[in-house]
């Protein structure tokens, strides 16, 4: 069975403020630290998302501060630039976009793992499924799969249950792979999240901005256990 992982988002904590609040949510619960990594940089004519957050250095500064997993997602249009600054830095897991990488993720995936990264794939909400499954059976798979629960670019967003047909589809295909679910996850959500499939949960804004961000996580890991003893 695949472990529930908890993985707030830290797009939606204090940025001036990031040891101590990765160091709370560890407190708190969280399995992982998950690192919304975008760029505004132009390339083949457009950039990935309307937003710019951090980079390989304030990896590098927290991973002074922490050993938690630095689960990153890539939201640009070049990951392998940034492979092998986000290994030097200290990132745990690398989840490069699809759609970005059509043409060479199988360089991605080996390059991501020789700097000793758990490679991952994400898909935008517009993105069929059956985009991700060569990934995943190929001889060099990727190791998770993040399905966007909402448009890449900004936390606090709602979220999209007809999303969940993705992750019911990958889950019958791959009941040991990790899946992600990311965008709009809170108590009011999750158990949709959990009952498709889902173990490996990112929130920002529902943990961030709870009075009390422990419950919030534990209630969560709660849901994802128990779908999995209903299934
Ligand atoms: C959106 C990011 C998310 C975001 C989620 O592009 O990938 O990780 O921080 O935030 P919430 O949980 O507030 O929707
Ligand atoms: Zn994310």
């Amino acid at each position: 069975m695949v472990k529930p992982k908890i993985a707030p988002s830290m797009l939606s904590s204090d940025f001036a403020n990031l040891a101590s609040e990765a160091e709370r949510m560890i407190r708190c619960g969280a399995d992982w630290l998950h690192m919304d990594i975008m760029t505004f940089i132009q390339r083949m004519g457009s950039h990935f998302v309307p937003n710019l957050t951090i980079g390989a250095p304030v990896i590098e500064s927290l991973r002074k501060h922490t050993k938690a997993y630095l689960d990153c997602h890539l939201m640009v249009t070049n990951p392998l630039d940034y492979v092998e600054p986000l290994g030097k830095a200290g990132a745990s897991g690398f989840t490069f976009h699809v759609e970005v990488s059509k043409d060479n993720w199988r360089e991605l995936v080996q390059k991501i793992k020789s700097n000793g990264m758990k490679p991952g794939v994400s898909l935008r909400p517009g993105t069929p499924i059956e985009e991700v499954y060569p990934l995943l059976d190929d001889e060099n798979p990727v190791e998770m799969v993040l399905v966007m629960t909402v448009e890449p670019g900004f936390g606090g967003q709602k979220f999209m249950p007809e999303m969940m047909d993705k992750v019911l589809a990958l889950r019958k295909k791959y009941p040991s792979l990790d899946i992600e679910v990311d965008g709009g996850l809170g108590p009011s959500t999750i158990d949709l999240a959990a009952a498709a499939g889902a173990n490996c949960i990112v929130a920002g804004s529902s943990v961030f901005g709870a009075p009390d961000p422990a419950h919030v996580i534990s209630l969560m890991r709660t849901s994802v256990e128990n779908a999995q003893t209903i299934s």
